[in-house]
């Protein structure tokens, strides 16, 4: 599917075009025009309150005259709507087109009013969520080929091109890593996200390094290796580089938690809903779409993306509570709970990133529980050791409205992790766990600017909308396109 402007819905050529519609007052011009067109039916509708223009409300009006396209009408309410509701109303758009054999598609984008945004910025964020409303998961079901969209031209109304290609490369990189994150664990190896960093190499261009058992083990990552340990299938380091901008600067970089499949390890989680842990890679696969949104982008800034992948899996050779591993820093861990892994693959990786001497570095990982009844699924968690990442960060969230919302690293709770038997515990007992989740990886971080996201509330959504939501992708491509020249 393609994504253009236009920039006059009167005569946009297109087999069906979306008008908005809000409750009360006047209609926007361009609903207004088509109203005319069909001869008042729209002012007809609303007034016999047919159709009323509440938020996301939807009615087809077919063509009845030939050459003319169809009309669909999407509610918006009485005043400017909020972020939250923007995306209903998107993603109604999304549910009535899907199925319909219209091939062009023109939304008349200018009758919608968002609250604190302007038009570039409308543009953006309706080029996204359009695109991501026609996302749907293929691969496995008989049924599939019937689902592929047959919409192959969207038109929006408006007039700024970067604003529109930033929507729609955003979009782009958040269907990657829903695809990745909704495959399965038998299919989504670390060996599989390790192929398909070499894929994005071969498409864009860019440099990709992929480090394996034996040359972490060189490297001293025992801590990393001791996830993987209980594991048939091999963990891996990738690191992939975006170079847009001088030779001599500086990166900025992700690092996104990749753990393939997450049992807990010996440390077993109980079986109910333990499926949902094939998303433990959701971080990873966030950094690979923000890759994929910067390489078509092609901003002027260094970046690069590093991906920590493993299986936690229990087994005769798998890491036991009580044992000690050595870091790659030379700090110890004792590894009271094999289950919080997350941490352990990251503090190592974390180390490595420090030959890159990164202008900043955000890891991006679903790292704990805690975090889900700290924030549920609205904001993910923030945690940061420079005000100013934390900042950029949080503009950057809003920018995308791709919500994240800061949680203290004060030192008091770093005593949570204190061992008598290594330089510290990888859990800090039941209370505080997102906090002293981010404490552990903080002592890994001392030597640049840091922040962390834990994304366990808004990476996947569970129950029957079981899928992977694509964030934070919105709010590091914002966060990455910020430090651009
Ligand atoms: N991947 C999980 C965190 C998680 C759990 C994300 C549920 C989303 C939904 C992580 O590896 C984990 O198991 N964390 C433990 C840490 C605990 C043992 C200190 C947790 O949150 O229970
Ligand atoms: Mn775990
Ligand atoms: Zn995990």
């Amino acid at each position: 599917m393609k994504t253009q402007l236009f920039n006059n819905a009167a005569d946009v050529q297109a087999d069906l075009l979306v008008v908005f519609v809000p409750s009360e007052g006047e209609l926007p011009a361009a609903t207004a025009q088509a109203d005319e067109k069909v001869q008042g039916q729209i002012t007809a509708l609303r007034e016999q309150t047919v159709f009323k223009g509440s938020v996301a409300q939807t009615l087809l009006l077919p063509s009845v005259v030939e050459g003319q396209p169809a009309l669909l009408l999407v509610g918006t309410g009485k005043e400017a709507l909020s972020d939250m509701n923007a995306k209903k109303v998107i993603a109604a758009i999304g549910t009535q087109i899907k199925g319909l054999p219209y091939a062009t598609v023109a939304v008349a984008a200018t009758g919608l009013s968002v609250k604190n945004r302007d038009q570039k910025n409308i543009t953006t964020l309706l080029a996204q969520w359009l695109n991501e409303a026609f996302y749907e998961f293929l691969g496995f079901k008989q049924s599939d080929a019937d689902k592929v969209t047959k919409v192959e031209t969207l038109l929006i109304e408006g007039s700024d091109q970067a604003a529109l290609d930033i929507g729609v490369a955003t979009a782009s990189g958040s269907a990657f890593t829903r695809q990745l994150g909704n495959l399965p664990g038998n299919v989504c190896t670390p060996a599989y996200l390790a192929s398909k960093a070499q894929h994005l190499g071969e498409e864009f261009g860019i440099d990709i390094e992929l480090l394996d058992e034996t040359k972490m083990d060189e490297l001293g990552m025992h801590c990393l290796l001791s996830v993987g340990r209980g594991s048939d299938q091999p963990s891996y380091l990738i690191v992939m580089h975006y170079r847009g901008g001088k030779e001599d600067e500086a990166p900025h970089v992700l690092l996104g938690k990749g753990i393939t499949f997450d049992t807990g390890g010996i440390s077993l989680k109980p079986g109910a809903k333990m499926d949902e842990m094939k998303y433990d890679m959701c971080g990873a696969a966030s950094v690979f779409g923000t890759m994929k949104a910067i390489c078509e982008l092609k901003p002027a800034l260094n970046f690069t993306a590093v991906i920590a992948a493993a299986e936690n899996m229990p087994s005769a050779r798998a890491t036991k509570p009580g044992d000690v591993v050595r870091t790659m820093s030379g700090k110890t861990v004792e590894v009271l709970n094999t289950d919080a892994e997350g941490r352990l693959v990251l503090c190592d990786a974390l180390t490595y990133i420090e030959r890159f001497k990164p202008q900043s570095v955000v890891d991006i990982a679903t790292l704990t529980g805690a975090c889900i009844v700290a924030l549920g699924s609205v904001n993910s968690g923030m945690y940061a050791n420079k005000q100013d990442v934390a900042d950029a960060l949080k503009a950057a969230g809003g920018e995308a409205a791709d919500k994240l919302w800061q949680m203290p690293l004060d030192e008091e709770y770093q005593q949570q992790l204190d061992s008598n038997f290594a330089d510290m515990g990888n859990i800090g007992g039941p209370e505080a766990g997102s906090v002293t989740a981010a404490c552990f990886l903080s002592r890994f971080t001392e030597s640049y600017p840091w922040a962390h996201l834990d994304i366990a509330g808004t990476a996947w959504t569970g129950g029957a909308a079981k899928g992977a939501s694509g964030r934070p992708v919105g709010l590091l491509t914002q966060y990455l396109l910020s430090k651009a020249n």
